[in-house]
């Protein structure tokens, strides 16, 4: 018997009762059945959300790398892991093997252990998509060091404090990086966040752009070199159920960054069972996520997921611009791609440009098309589903988070009919509750609330790192006994979930998590500024952009205004990264305020999208007249 791969309908019933009546009995075969383990566990699952705590496979002992590769080599050592599709069309794809794979992963963990690289260390990886960063991951992981992979696209700030959060000695990075038309100075920036890491003694330099930069003595050194000098096998470390895996960053509504941390046995399982079930995949097939390494979509379904079913994962470098709009198409024809994960926001992008850039290409080979990051709206999914998958190849709108490992509500392809802007219905093995004001759960259907989900799955991030009080209080503090997500959902009269998105002062733009807070705290390192408020509001593209509202400490006509948006999109860039720059900002005198000093940010909200007639009851503000003036100076 075997519940590891759906087919039909019922089949997803039967196997979803059973994984919420009997979750040991299910999880436990699942585990048992399709991975290879040094040693069995002793207990499959034991949790307190109070504390809160979770373990499974407890007892358990193995490599997630042998899961990965090692145990493929036998029947799948000429298949290819991982297509490398460079941003420049003209360069040539690259194709590893299983066997080549575990040779270069073999080698760069023997370079990460000459190197000093103990199991628990915390290794910072900061690459561009190309396959030494995927081989980082996992060299990592054979050696039981930690990875923290670092979004190629933030700033030199935001690198350093993530660097200096999980105290990271090392740091993987290349000389530069390909994004389109553009090269970028990876090492650069490099270089500036570790002015401030004095804890980082070691880099290693992958060899890209062959763009000069400065290698600072004793401190960095070309990869390949070391590479090339090291033995082509590595035993793997035997690691525990719950040893940490990886740290991953997301940005919260106040604060600093949450390193969240991802263990190995629970996460191995649940995103190789939601890999093989979302995207139906079968042996021969080519699979294409989109995202980037650097987030959670990248680790889970490029690297974990794919390679743990030995399937043939598509790693692209560039953008789906570049050369043309026709890019994406290219490659799936090119390659032939079965699988297709990407984003609302790259699909309503390239919606918009000349449908003969998507007809010009054969897309015949795609299956199964999936979207992840943000609500996909209407318009959107109807041209994905026409255009893209000509109403052959079922829409995956697939909801989950950095926080859970794994998509956690989703349709599954040929199984469950879909519903445009709907994530359908939850996983196997997900409970989801829906919650009201009151903190009372809305039981039936038709109900709208607060996304909570029940009861423990495999793949759910484990703690904060050095932070379990703000873990607590972040996810298990608003209902007890209850993982909150931040995330409105309906449930409609079938059950069918439709999430309807942030609740809390997370922003999602282009599929971007973006906090307000650490937004605002870099606005207000300007000289000129006094306060700020950030809040999203509707954009074509990216879903949400951001509106800034910002009070200058002297209010002069005779400031120039152009200078300093620009010099706060600098500031911001220099922070966190160019993708939270905002599109507007508007000077303002003052921000409505509770009578506690709270900014109500609702009200802002509604002024930025220019929804004015409905602001709700102002008179409890301390300062109901500055609403009127922010509304006659909208932007
Ligand atoms: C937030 C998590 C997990 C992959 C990428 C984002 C939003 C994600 C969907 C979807 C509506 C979605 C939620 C969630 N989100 N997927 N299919 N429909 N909203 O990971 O950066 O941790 O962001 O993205 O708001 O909470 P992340």
């Amino acid at each position: 018997m075997s519940n590891y791969h759906i087919k039909h309908l019922e089949e997803y019933y039967q196997v979803y009762r059973k994984s919420v009546r009997e979750p040991e009995n299910f999880w436990g075969e699942v585990a048992e059945e399709h991975f290879l383990w040094r040693k069995k566990w002793d207990n499959v699952l034991s949790w307190d959300f109070k504390k809160p705590e979770v373990k499974w496979f407890e007892g358990a002992q193995l490599n997630i790398t042998e899961n990965c590769i090692d145990r493929h080599l036998l029947t799948r050592g000429e298949k290819t892991a991982i297509i490398f599709e460079p941003n420049n069309p003209e360069e040539e794809t690259e194709h590893i093997t299983y066997n080549q794979l575990h040779q270069r992963v073999c080698q760069m963990a023997n370079v990460l252990k000459d190197q000093g690289v103990k199991k628990g260390d915390r290794v910072c990886i900061y690459l561009p998509m190309i396959p030494e960063l995927s081989i980082a991951l996992l060299a990592c992981a054979r050696i039981g060091a930690i990875h923290s992979v670092v979004f190629a696209g933030f700033s030199s700030t935001a690198l350093a404090t993530r660097i200096n959060d999980s105290d990271c000695k090392i740091v993987i990075t290349a000389d530069g990086s390909y994004r389109g038309s553009k090269t970028i100075d990876l090492k650069g920036i490099v270089d500036e966040g570790l002015v401030d890491c004095p804890g980082v003694k070691n880099v290693l330099v992958v060899k890209r752009t062959q763009a000069e930069i400065n290698m600072k003595e004793g401190r960095d050194q070309w990869l390949q070199p070391l590479l090339d000098k090291a033995y082509l096998d590595c035993v793997p470390e035997i690691m525990n159920a719950e040893d940490p895996l990886f740290i991953l960053y997301t940005s919260g509504s106040t604060g600093k960054p949450k390193g969240m941390v991802h263990t190995t046995a629970g996460y191995l399982v649940y995103t190789a069972y939601t890999f093989k079930n979302v995207f139906q995949y079968t042996e021969n097939d080519v699979y294409w996520c989109t995202a980037d390494i650097g987030w959670i979509t990248g680790h889970s379904y490029i690297v974990y997921g794919p390679l743990a079913n030995g399937a043939t994962t598509l790693m692209f470098e560039g953008v789906p611009s570049y050369p043309d709009f026709g890019r994406f198409w290219e490659i799936v024809e090119k390659h032939k791609v079965n699988q297709f994960y990407t984003a609302p926001t790259a699909i309503r992008a390239l919606a918009k440009q000349n449908i003969s850039f998507a007809e010009e290409h054969d897309l015949s080979s795609l299956k199964v098309l999936g979207s992840v990051g943000e609500p996909i709206n209407e318009e959107a999914w109807h041209w994905y589903n026409d255009i893209i998958g000509k109403k052959n190849s079922p829409i995956v709108d697939t909801w989950w988070q950095t926080e859970t490992g794994g998509i956690m509500i989703t349709p599954i392809p040929f199984v469950t009919p879909t519903k445009p802007t709907y994530a359908t219905l939850p996983f196997i093995g997900i409970q989801p509750a829906l919650m009201d004001d009151q903190g009372k759960e809305l039981k039936g259907n038709q109900v709208e609330g607060r996304l909570c989900i029940k009861f423990p799955w495999p793949g759910m991030a484990r703690t904060i790192w050095g932070n379990h009080d703000r873990y607590k209080d972040t996810y298990f503090s608003a209902y007890p006994n209850k993982y909150f997500s931040g995330d409105g959902a309906l449930r409609d009269e079938v059950g069918y979930y439709r999430i309807t998105g942030r609740v809390d002062d997370v922003i999602i733009v282009s599929g971007h998590n973006l906090g307000t807070a650490p937004i605002e705290d870099a606005i207000n390192e300007h000289p000129a500024v006094a306060e700020s408020a950030i809040v999203g509001f509707p954009h074509d593209i990216k879903g949400n952009a951001l509106y800034g509202y910002v009070i200058l400490k002297e209010t002069g006509e005779s400031r120039k205004h152009d200078n300093l948006r620009k010099e706060i999109n600098q500031i911001i860039t220099e922070h966190i990264g160019p993708i939270a720059k905002l599109d507007k900002i508007q000077f303002t005198s003052g921000l409505p305020k509770t009578r506690s000093g709270k900014i109500m940010r609702r009200i802002l909200r509604k002024i930025a999208s220019r929804d004015m007639n409905n602001l709700g009851d102002t008179s409890t503000l301390l300062n109901p007249e500055v609403v009127e003036d922010i509304k006659d100076n909208v932007l």
